[in-house]
């Protein structure tokens, strides 16, 4: 890695001093399975502001993974992947309802805790949703 000098010894300088050191991909990268993202995870990160949620879905971007998260109308909330698992349509669009969140295309419903509660279009007596769940985070 190059070292680049702190300082220069002549003015108006910036010409000579254009290297910049190579990414620290240990430091830099948070994705999840990266060092520092795995040491991140393990603390509470700032996504937004409570106030903030009120009755749009938020989009936020946290330690690299793009994020969902809203205020369902009973007040709880909840901070999901962006993607739909049914056909990756942002959750950034969808209906807060009053329970959990609904997905603006097919309209399957993902609850706070990533639970599935309805998914229009199955059969009534189909247990898929029962066996799925959304991606989400628990909030405080
Ligand atoms: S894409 Fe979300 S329910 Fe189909």
């Amino acid at each position: 890695m190059a070292i680049r000098a702190p300082f220069l010894s002549t003015r108006y300088g910036g010409y000579y001093h254009r290297e910049v050191p190579k990414e620290d991909a240990e430091l830099t990268r948070v994705g999840p399975g990266t060092p520092c993202g795995e040491y991140m995870r393990r603390y509470w990160q700032p996504g937004t502001f409570s106030d903030d949620l009120k009755d749009l879905p938020v989009a936020v971007k946290i330690l690299g993974e793009e994020l969902v998260a809203f205020r369902d109308f009973s007040g709880r909330v909840g901070l999901v992947e962006s993607h739909c698992p049914h056909q990756g349509t942002s959750l950034e669009f969808g209906l807060v309802s009053e329970r959990g969140i609904r997905c603006c295309y097919n309209g399957w419903l993902f609850d706070v805790d990533g639970a599935i509660l309805e998914m229009p279009g199955e059969p009534e007596d189909s247990t898929y949703k029962d066996r799925l769940c959304h991606g989400a985070y628990p909030t405080h």
